[in-house]
């Protein structure tokens, strides 16, 4: 079988010539284990922050060279005791075409989200920021940085389905923008690489903002606190900003908020990380069923473009969720 390998630690962002597409015997499941063989896995952004070291307090572990890359994935039960073969899973040793996995870290997929690759996006998370942790309320004005991305495509349509009076979103190119005006439920986005982003993003918020899904940090984040309506309630998703900063390890992103900002509007800045919680499928599920949600998602075809992958994914090249599928 093939697997995907680190060859050397990326000098900034990595490039496919970081990685080799190595040969490996087909591992025999241990005592609990089941062997998988992986259909789709997820290609993600927070890799670049664990080749060569990972942030301290992450549930996952730096990936270092000659180290097997690893993520979400879904597959289907090839051998192994207690699950019958063909048993669609979900599991987080992807990059690998077969895995050996301890039968309590997978997840039998019961169907209630149609698609098993919906399973390797990020619908549930978004979900849970808007609110479990948001608590997002009808005629919201809610802004979503990254909001192309496998977070941000899901959240701006959630919002809206959850009664958002205007929703807004960031990204990277006009190309983007349309689409995610057309298809994705935003009513207004904002270029991060404009010079004006603090007056782009007034006009359009319409002034304010109440909720935000902050998927980038940085200067998005200050810009909309700068806006931040009294009671806003601000959700700290990822950190783009320095994930994907070529000249850092992706591992910190710093960031000057206005203090004063946070006390007079009474603002709530919290971090979301774990699982979404159980009534996220359920409600995603029937969305997509009914059509009022789609998860767009990019789907490269073999493991040996899994690189490639990753790569246009980091450069802003796509849309939605990016997988591999075997
Ligand atoms: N807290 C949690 O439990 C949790 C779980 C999952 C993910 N996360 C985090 O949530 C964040 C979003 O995840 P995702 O999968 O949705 O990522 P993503 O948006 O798919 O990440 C790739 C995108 O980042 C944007 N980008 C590239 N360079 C950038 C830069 N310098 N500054 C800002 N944006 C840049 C590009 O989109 P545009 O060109 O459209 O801007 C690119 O397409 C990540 O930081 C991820 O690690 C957190």
């Amino acid at each position: 079988m093939r697997e995907i390998r680190l060859v050397t630690v990326p000098d900034g962002l990595p490039k496919p010539t970081d990685f080799e597409i190595a040969e490996a015997p087909v591992p025999e499941p241990g005592p609990g284990e089941v062997l998988v063989r992986t259909t789709a896995f997820h290609v993600f952004a927070a890799l670049r922050t664990l080749l060569g070291g990972t942030v301290p307090g992450a549930p996952f572990p730096g990936i270092e060279p000659d180290g097997t890359l690893f993520g979400a994935a879904v597959g289907e039960v090839a051998s192994g005791p207690g699950l019958a073969p063909g048993t669609p899973v979900l599991h987080m040793k992807g990059w690998r075409e077969y895995a050996a996995v301890p039968v309590a870290e997978l997840r039998v997929l019961d169907g209630t989200l149609p698609d098993p690759v919906h399973h390797l996006g990020y619908a549930p998370l978004a979900y849970a920021a808007l609110t479990r942790d948001a608590g997002v309320r009808p005629g919201d004005t809610v802004f979503v940085t990254g909001g192309a991305g496998g977070v941000g495509s899901a959240a701006g349509q959630i919002a809206r389905l959850l009664g958002a009076g205007r929703v807004v979103g960031s990204t990277g190119s006009a190309e983007k923008a349309a689409r995610m005006t057309a298809e994705l439920g935003y009513d207004a986005v904002v270029l991060r690489t404009s010079a004006g982003f603090d007056a782009d993003l007034a006009e359009a918020a319409l002034g304010g903002i109440d909720v935000l899904i902050d998927n980038v940090g940085g200067d998005q984040l200050r810009a909309a606190l700068d806006l931040a309506n009294p009671g806003a309630r601000f959700v700290l998703v990822g950190a783009l900003d320095g994930q994907l900063d070529p000249g850092g390890n992706g591992r910190t992103s710093p960031v000057t908020l206005d203090a004063y900002r946070i006390i007079l509007t009474r603002a709530t800045l919290r971090g979301v990380a774990g699982p979404p919680g159980p009534e996220a499928e359920a409600r995603l599920g029937a969305w997509l069923r009914s059509g009022e949600l789609v998860l767009p998602d990019v789907r490269f075809t073999g493991i040996e473009q899994a690189p490639r992958a990753l790569h246009e994914l980091l450069a802003g090249h796509h849309l939605g969720t990016v997988v591999v599928e075997l």
